[in-house]
């Protein structure tokens, strides 16, 4: 199979380099944490955006954006550009942001409505939102042997509509149905009841000097917390964390302290979820912040080897204008503490003498996620990973 031919030569080529300069660092334990020679490795991320990225759930925006027939959001799944529209018929239904004709995207902006078609700006062929090519200028001199229209429809990918709110998406035809992706997650998430949860006024998003892979070691330590983001020390009083981690999903739970009351007056979640909160993680790249009347999104969009977007949203209960400013400001300062951290490892990843260090137990779900990783990159994809009919989710 190609694919495994693929990733031989890449992990072969990785260990040599890092054979020839070993003995200068001393490292007694294996460590399952990021590598070095895994940060800044070309041919390992484009074999990342397709052996993880497109066979995982991603994050791509909420049903706000999709209210009418016609309203769409935009995104991207590892490198490729996708789709979701809200349909005639009230369902939403996603597609892969590409022309069939040439490569050139049909939506541009992050939301917006549509009307009933689509329109390239290329060479303006036209599709409906269900997809269908519809319209292709000048079709008779262009082709004058015709050309098989229903087989020219965007390709459609597979959404699934979380909570009443959340939108995912998977490239994947192969890949469990959302609800087992994040099946350690899922009872805990429905009671939450994040439908009820509106988004806030403004969103964060910024490009970082980063490794994808660097933000997600960060976003599952529970060990860094209370020293790179020490101001938060004095308002939590409380230092604990019970970490967990299972299938494709992670968790470290915050215990609040007695006098910090979060619940809201919610009565409907269960003892742990009012008495404090959860940093989780959904594979591969979203990290969930769910209180009892908030919840935070961050999740990490891999541009490059070394770029990558953080893309963070915030939904609350009953929030006022200044509530929201006042989380949105704090969440851009807990980004940038942990950014400026993983920034200053950027650099020193560039050492090919450098070796890593052990995981200390309040690092168990980084390394957990390292691996997922690893295996993702060294199995290949099914010959039908891609095609065939959409799965039911
Ligand atoms: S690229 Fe879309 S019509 Fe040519
Ligand atoms: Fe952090």
């Amino acid at each position: 199979m190609i694919a495994d031919l693929e990733h031989e030569p890449v992990v072969e080529r990785l260990r040599r380099r890092v054979g020839e300069t070993s003995g200068l660092v001393d490292a007694p334990l294996d460590s399952p944490m990021l590598q070095p020679y895994e940060v800044y490795d070309q041919d390992l991320f484009d074999l990342e955006m397709v052996r993880v990225y497109a066979r995982s759930w991603v994050w791509l925006g909420d049903t706000e954006d999709l209210v009418e027939p016609g309203d769409f959001i935009t995104g991207t799944i590892g490198y490729q550009p996708v789709m979701v529209i809200r349909q005639e018929d009230g369902s939403v239904r996603g597609f892969l942001n590409n022309c069939r004709h040439r490569a050139s995207g049909l939506l541009y902006e992050p939301a917006g409505n549509c009307g009933k078609t689509m329109t390239c700006p290329y060479h303006n062929w036209a599709y409906d939102i269900d997809g269908r090519l519809i319209g292709i200028p000048d079709r008779a001199r262009m082709y004058p042997d015709d050309l098989p229209t229903s087989d020219y429809g965007l390709a459609p990918i597979r959404i699934e509509v979380a909570w009443d709110k959340l939108v995912f998406g998977c490239l994947s035809r192969k890949a469990p149905p959302f609800r087992e992706w994040i099946a350690p997650l899922a009872e805990r998430y429905d009671l939450y009841k994040f439908g009820t949860f509106t988004r806030y006024h403004r969103e964060l998003d910024q490009t970082y000097p980063i490794n994808w892979k660097a933000f997600a070691e960060n976003s599952n330590d529970d060990y860094h917390v209370r020293f790179v983001h020490r101001r938060l020390n004095k308002l939590r009083k409380q230092m604990d964390t019970i970490v967990r981690f299972e299938g494709r999903t992670c968790s470290g739970f915050k215990p609040h302290s007695e006098e910090e009351d979060a619940t809201g007056g919610r009565t409907d979640l269960t003892h742990e979820q009012l008495l404090g909160h959860y940093a989780d993680f959904i594979y591969p790249n979203l990290t969930p912040l769910p209180y009892p009347t908030q919840l935070i999104l961050v999740r990490a969009d891999p541009l490059a080897v070394d770029r990558t977007r953080l893309f963070s949203r915030i939904y609350g209960i009953d929030k006022s204008i200044e509530e929201q400013d006042f989380e949105l400001d704090r969440l851009a300062t807990t980004n940038l503490e942990d950014t400026n951290m993983v920034t200053e490892l950027m650099k020193n990843l560039r050492s090919p003498f450098y070796r890593v260090g052990p995981a200390s137990t309040w690092e168990g779900r980084a390394a957990h996620v390292m691996k997922l990783v690893r295996a993702d990159v060294a199995s290949p994809l099914a010959d039908d990973e891609f095609s065939g009919p959409l799965p039911a989710n």
